[in-house]
């Protein structure tokens, strides 16, 4: 585990192959052990696990994404100047796909979120996308966590956002995009390491 967690890293270069389903449906079946509050095992999954429906989707999005960017029109959290600097990022680490980083197949862990459970709700999900993640890296697949194309999908894009079959009402912050990893990387990355840690030692 700390292997995985110390070497593991975004991948935004994937074959253009969808994964073998035995290997999805293993790591579906090993998510169904992630914790979530009082036990309530609310969260959903939808996975698109198919290549051609996720370009499918990415079109649609995509095209409605470029069009109002050409109005300035824009996510909340994004503006003239970020959108510019994601798409110069498409020459480089997010190839011609500033969207979804090329991936091949998308993870939404999604649930009702409403009432005084809300709060919970959403952090079951963000627990569900981060054991997704390390569980198919464990599976040798690369993966990427995304919460721009979310965003895209529930504030521009709300035809591309019907295609996923997620309800309104749902919360769904993040888009784990998967597949075959194009590049292996040889080694993790040093982060910094003087994060603050508050530590109550007794001496
Ligand atoms: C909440 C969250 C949102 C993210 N959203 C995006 C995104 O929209 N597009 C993207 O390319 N990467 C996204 N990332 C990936 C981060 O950029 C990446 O994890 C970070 O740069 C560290 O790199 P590493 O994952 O290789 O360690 C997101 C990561 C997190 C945790």
């Amino acid at each position: 585990m700390e292997q995985l967690i110390v070497n593991r890293r975004s991948c935004r270069r994937y074959l253009d192959k969808n994964v073998d389903p035995q290997i999805i449906n293993r790591i579906l079946s090993v998510m169904a052990a992630a914790p979530t509050g009082g036990n309530s095992c609310n969260v959903e999954y939808t996975v698109i696990d198919d290549k051609d429906r996720v370009k499918e989707i990415w079109q649609l999005a995509y095209s409605k994404m470029e069009a109002d960017a050409k109005k300035h029109i824009y996510t909340n959290s994004f503006s003239d100047f970020y959108y510019g600097k994601m798409k110069q990022s498409e020459k480089t680490v997010r190839k011609n796909d500033l969207l979804f980083c090329g991936a091949p197949h998308l993870f939404i862990a999604h649930e009702k979120c409403a009432g005084k459970w809300a709060e919970d709700s959403k952090v079951n999900c963000n627990i569900a996308t981060a054991y997704f993640e390390l569980i198919a890296n464990a599976f040798g697949l690369g993966t990427v966590i995304m919460s721009y194309p979310a965003e895209v999908l529930q504030e521009l894009a709300p035809k591309a956002r019907a295609m996923l079959n997620i309800p309104q009402d749902h919360y769904m912050k993040l888009i784990v995009g998967f597949g075959y990893p194009e590049i292996e990387y040889a080694r993790g990355v040093q982060k910094d390491k003087n994060h603050k840690i508050h530590r109550y030692t007794k001496s």
